[in-house]
């Protein structure tokens, strides 16, 4: 167990501040949700204005002392659970929100934490929870199949080598148990190519790849959207902010398929349905990605990969998207996979 104590102290920039806040428009007040409170950078700026209530949540208990702060600093408008945000609906009860945020991926404040075994500069235990789980990169990497461990790489990842890499992974784990992050950094990159050239860590895919499968990341990502949307109100706003393509992806089929400018209907309603607006869940969508400016990738480089799409709850009433876990079924049969 990592003590909660030990967060790191290097600087925690929150991803399109500014953007943010000028979509949620706190001044107007209402309801809001941060889904994804990490270091609490957009609470703390929504609670600025009186008009606000912020309701805020994390799977991970280091961010409780950041929270417990603002809790005695706004005891009428702000308010923290120590959840995932699978469970929006029974957070919010029966509250209706004006704004909903998620800002998907890690923390800095989790990457530099070396104990947490997030980052492959870490000679730590291979954790990689979030909080919330009872998975580790160390039960995955020394439980799992082989042919598992190369579809996690080359599905959760988009590995190329994952083949190779899942095979000395098993290779190795056969001769001594892989219990530190150093050690699964040696057999990655013995396992790349030697004209590797290209300017990403030879890590970063499969480290992806694990971190989103012990955090059961997608199904997260999947029931959570679904929940917000039944949670927002009419005229509501969703804000996603993802940093890979797999979030992305399915962020923009929900909002486009699921809008009125869609291009084509869902295939759960017939085509000549009198009554189309029913398969409606956001007003036009106008599929537009927001991204960080230049200073701010120079400020906070990991900004670089952040996307921010957002869209507009209509008023028709909430039905359950079947289509998009059908659309999205691999990765969540994948993440459903055990040993
Ligand atoms: C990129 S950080 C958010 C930073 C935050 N917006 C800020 O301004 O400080 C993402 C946070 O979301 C949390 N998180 C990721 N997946 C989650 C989930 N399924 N449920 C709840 N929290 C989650 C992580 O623990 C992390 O603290």
């Amino acid at each position: 167990m990592i003590n909660p104590t030990l967060s790191s102290k290097s600087p925690h920039f929150s991803v399109m501040l500014d953007e943010v806040i000028k979509i949620c428009s706190p001044d107007k007040g209402g309801v809001y949700i941060d889904c994804t409170f990490g270091g609490g950078g957009y609470s703390k700026k929504l609670l600025k204005s009186s008009k606000t209530k912020v309701i805020a949540l994390d799977r991970d208990q280091f961010t409780l002392s950041i929270a417990k702060e603002l809790e005695k600093k706004y005891p009428n408008s702000f308010s923290f659970y120590e959840k995932k945000f699978s469970e929006i609906e029974s957070i919010a009860s029966n509250q209706s929100a004006d704004v909903i945020i998620f800002d998907l991926g890690l923390s800095s404040i989790q990457l530099n934490n070396l104990k947490r075994g997030f980052s492959f500069k870490s000679k730590e235990t291979l954790d990689m929870s979030m909080g919330l789980t009872n998975m580790s990169a160390e039960k995955v990497i020394n439980n799992y199949s082989q042919k598992t461990l190369s579809l996690i790489f080359k599905i959760l990842g988009e590995e190329k080598e994952a083949s190779r890499i899942a095979k000395n992974i098993i290779k190795a784990r056969s001769e001594k148990k892989i219990t530190k992050v150093d050690q699964l950094v040696e057999i990655i990159e013995k396992s790349k190519k030697k004209e590797y050239t290209s300017k990403i860590h030879p890590c970063t895919k499969t480290f992806q790849a694990l971190r989103i499968f012990v955090n059961k990341e997608i199904t997260e990502l999947i029931t959570g959207i679904i929940g917000a949307t039944k949670v927002l109100k009419p005229g509501g706003k969703i804000l996603i902010i993802s940093f890979h393509s797999i979030e992305d992806k399915i962020v923009k089929y929900f909002f486009s398929n699921f809008s009125s400018n869609r291009s084509k209907p869902s295939r759960y309603f017939p085509e000549n349905n009198n009554d189309k607006d029913n398969d409606i869940l956001f007003d036009q969508y106008k599929n537009k990605i927001l991204k960080p400016s230049f200073e701010e990738i120079i400020k906070n480089p990991p900004s670089r990969s952040a996307k921010l799409r957002y869209a507009t709850r209509s008023k028709n009433n909430f039905f359950y998207p079947e289509d998009l876990k059908t659309k999205f079924k691999k990765y969540l049969d994948l993440e459903s996979s055990y040993v």
